[in-house]
C-alpha cells in the first residue's frame, strides 16, 4: 500500500518531502562550494522565485538561490541544458531545468537540442537516450546510482533467451531500461504512445502477439486497450507497485469529489478505480485542460509540486510516494555535474546503434497532437508473465 500523506504543512500546504537535501543541506552545500546569497544573485534569480513560491517559503530562497544562480551561469559557459523530467524537485524543474516533460519529451529534445553538453536531471536510462540519440554530445548524470527498479529488473542476455522462446514476435521495450536491452529490441515505447506501439509492432510484423518489456503493469493496462496479445515480464516500478485498489477507497472516502489520476505503470486495479490515467505528461494535462477543484496523482510526489504551479485553484492531495533514484539528483549534484564534468554517460558504439534504431522506430511513428491516454474501467486482459 502506499503511503498516504495528506496532512498539509501549516503555512505552505505542501507534503514534506526532501528537497534538494533541504533547505539546510543546500545552505551547506553552497557554502562548502563559496557560494553565497549575495545581491547580484538576488538580482538574478528573483524571476525564478515567482516560479517556486508556492513549495519554498520566502525565508528559505537564499539557501536555494545562490547554487541556481551558479548552476544557470555553468551552463551558459558550457553550452549545457538540462534536461528535467516531471519528477524532478520544483526547484530543479522550474529554476535550472530548460526542458520539462515525460520520457517521450525529454527523449525528443535531446535528439534535437543544439547544445554540447545535457545534464540530465531525471535516472540513468534517460540519460543512456540521451547519448544514444545525441553520441557527439557529452551527456552527464549528477548521481551514477540514480537508477529505476524496470530497468534492473531485466538484462540483454535475457531478451535474448525470450526471443529463442518466441522466434518471430516483435519485441517492444519500455524506455525504462539499459541500452543492452533497448538494443535486442525492435521498438521502443514510452507511457505515452504505448498502445500505438504496440498496435503498429503487431501490424508490421503481421502478428497478433507482441512481446511487451519490463513493466507487468504497463503491458497489463496495454492489453486492456488492445486486441493485440501480449508476452510480458515481471519487471514492476517500485514507486507506483505500492498503489491499491483500497488506496483510492481511502482517498474517496476521506476527499469527497476527489479526481482520480492514475500513472499506468500502477496495478490494473488501480486504473480501473481511477478517473484518468497516462502518462505523467498527460496527467498534468489533465489537470491543465480540466482544472478539477481537487485532484489527486497516483504518481511520484514531487510532480504535485509541479502541476500544482499552473493550477492556483486546484486542491491536490498528496500520497506521499517519492522514487529513491530520482531523489539522488539534487541541486548540489547538478552544480558538481557542470563544474567538474561528471559523471559522464557512455554507451558501447555497437550497443548504441542497434539500441538507436529501436528508439528511432518509436520516434518515426506518427507524432500525436498530446501524450496517449489509457480508458479506465476497462476489463482485465489476459496476458502471459514470464
Ligand atoms: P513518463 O514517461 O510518464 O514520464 O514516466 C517515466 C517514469 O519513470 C515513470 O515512473
Ligand atoms: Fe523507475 Fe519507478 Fe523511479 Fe520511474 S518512478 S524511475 S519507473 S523506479
Amino acid at each position: 500500500m502506499a503511503r498516504i500523506i495528506d496532512a498539509p504543512l501549516a503555512d505552505t500546504g505542501v507534503c514534506e518531502k526532501p528537497r534538494t537535501s533541504g533547505q539546510w543541506g543546500a545552505l551547506d552545500a553552497a557554502t562548502r562550494r563559496g557560494l553565497a546569497f549575495t545581491q547580484a544573485v538576488k538580482e538574478e534569480t528573483d524571476h525564478l522565485y515567482e516560479l517556486v513560491e508556492h513549495v519554498i517559503p520566502p525565508v528559505e530562497w537564499p539557501a536555494y538561490a545562490p547554487l541556481i544562480a551558479a548552476i544557470n551561469r555553468l551552463k551558459r559557459q558550457k553550452n549545457a541544458v538540462i534536461l528535467a523530467h516531471n519528477y524532478m524537485t520544483s526547484e530543479i524543474f522550474f529554476c535550472v531545468g530548460d526542458f520539462r516533460g515525460d520520457s517521450l519529451q525529454l527523449a525528443r529534445e535531446a535528439a534535437n537540442t543544439p547544445a554540447k553538453v545535457i545534464v540530465q536531471a531525471g535516472v540513468h536510462f534517460m540519460a543512456e537516450t540521451s547519448k544514444i540519440l545525441s553520441p557527439d554530445k557529452t551527456v552527464l548524470i549528477p548521481d551514477m546510482r540514480a537508477g529505476c527498479s524496470l530497468a534492473a529488473s531485466i538484462t540483454g542476455a535475457d531478451v535474448r533467451l525470450i526471443k529463442q522462446k518466441y522466434p518471430g514476435l516483435p519485441v517492444v521495450t519500455y524506455v525504462n531500461t539499459s541500452a543492452d536491452v533497448k538494443a535486442e529490441s525492435d521498438v521502443t515505447c514510452t507511457s505515452s504512445n504505448a498502445v500505438q506501439v504496440v498496435e503498429w509492432a503487431a501490424k508490421t510484423w503481421g502478428v497478433d502477439r507482441v512481446i511487451m518489456l519490463p513493466d507487468e503493469f504497463l503491458a497489463k493496462n496495454v492489453a486492456a486497450m488492445t486486441d493485440i496479445k501480449i508476452i510480458a515480464w515481471h519487471g514492476r516500478c517500485e514507486v507506483h507497485e505500492r498503489f491499491s485498489a483500497e488506496d483510492i477507497a481511502e482517498l474517496r472516502a476521506a476527499h469527497p469529489g476527489v479526481i482520480v489520476l492514475a500513472h499506468p505503470e500502477c496495478p490494473p486495479e488501480v486504473l480501473a478505480a481511477s478517473d484518468y490515467a497516462g502518462s505523467t505528461a498527460a496527467l498534468a494535462n489533465y489537470v491543465g485542460k480540466h482544472n478539477p477543484k481537487k485532484v489527486v496523482l497516483l504518481t511520484e510526489c514531487s510532480m504535485s509540486d509541479n502541476v500544482a504551479q499552473a493550477a492556483p485553484m486546484t486542491d491536490f492531495v498528496r500520497p506521499c510516494n517519492l522514487c529513491p533514484h530520482m531523489k539522488r539528483i539534487t541541486l548540489e549534484a547538478i552544480y558538481d555535474a557542470l563544474a567538474n564534468m561528471q559523471h559522464e554517460v557512455l554507451v558501447p558504439e555497437d550497443v548504441r546503434v542497434r539500441a538507436k534504431k529501436a528508439i528511432d522506430a518509436m520516434l518515426a511513428l506518427p507524432r500525436t497532437s498530446a501524450p496517449l491516454d489509457f480508458e479506465v474501467g476497462r476489463a482485465l486482459a489476459d496476458v502471459t508473465v514470464l
